[in-house]
């Protein structure tokens, strides 16, 4: 029983997430909250946790989700259903609904790739409020922009990124949240980390990738793809352009590379 528990993959909401090993991502989460978030503070959120399951709701301000977000001022929570998008109804049936992306898991992938961030573009494609944007800004990137459909998401992006500013969080040397699809938004050629958390299907992706390989087709740098929640990979993983890197990235993450060239 526990051997299956411990190696079998599941699929938390068939559709919307691939299938993953839940112990392993919990052992993860576990490492990412230590590494970042400091041990103490880990066990006070493992204590949250079990007390949100009784009727003493204590120690909710160390509950795991995104509580570094809300401690800096930034309003990245909730769910929105797609239904619920204020999105061209055309767009409804590829779009994903909104759900932010774990700061921690971005930063640990991220560090990973041992970047040379002066260098390179950061731009989300379907960035909602904005937790993505604020995780990258950390980074000395050239810049950091998310593209995103929903006018209200746009919004809140914009006002979290003033927050940031007001703070004094920002290291990238430019911020911003664009309104628009992400099958519209041309790329200056240039080097480039491209993220996509699960944010729209199959026919968006393709067009994305397509405008992506032509939009860089002069970069000689690595051009990365970082895919959280990779329902469509295997678009990357056919298309000869990119390879995968030898190193894992675990939880539901994959990693895609555009590689270098030298001529
Ligand atoms: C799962 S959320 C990811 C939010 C953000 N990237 C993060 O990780 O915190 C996906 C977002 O993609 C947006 N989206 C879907 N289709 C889009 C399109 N064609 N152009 C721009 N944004 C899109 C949705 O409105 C939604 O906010």
């Amino acid at each position: 029983m526990l051997f299956k528990f411990v190696f079998t993959k599941t699929a938390r909401y068939p559709g919307l997430e691939v299938e993953h090993n839940q112990f392993l991502r919990n052992l993860r989460t576990l490492a990412v909250n230590i590494k970042y978030r400091g041990l103490k503070r880990t066990l006070l959120g493992l204590l949250a946790a079990l007390f949100a399951k009784t009727r003493f709701h204590i120690l909710e301000e160390y509950r795991f989700f995104r509580q570094n977000m809300r401690e800096i001022g930034l309003d990245i929570a909730g769910v929105v259903e797609t239904d619920m998008l204020d999105i061209p109804e055309e767009r409804k049936e590829s779009a994903k609904r909104y759900e932010a992306s774990s700061d921690y898991e971005f930063r640990y992938v991220v560090e990973k790739l041992h970047l040379d961030y002066e260098k390179y573009h950061f731009i989300d494609f379907g960035s909602g409020k904005g937790a993505v944007l604020a995780s990258a800004s950390r980074y000395p990137f050239k810049s950091v922009t998310g593209v995103e459909l929903s006018q209200a998401l746009h919004e809140t992006a914009t006002r979290n990124i003033a927050e940031l500013y007001r703070r004094k969080r920002v290291t990238a040397r430019a911020l911003r949240s664009v309104h628009g699809d992400v099958t519209e938004h041309s790329l200056p050629p240039e080097p480039h980390v491209i993220y996509v958390f699960n944010a729209f299907g199959a026919d968006i992706l393709a067009e994305v990738i397509d405008h992506i390989l032509r939009d860089l087709a002069a970069v000689r740098e690595p051009i990365y793809f970082l895919y959280n929640n990779p329902m469509h990979h295997k678009l990357l993983e056919d298309n000869p352009a990119f390879e995968k890197p030898k190193k894992t990235f675990g939880g539901k993450w994959e990693v895609f590379v555009r590689p270098g060239r030298d001529d």
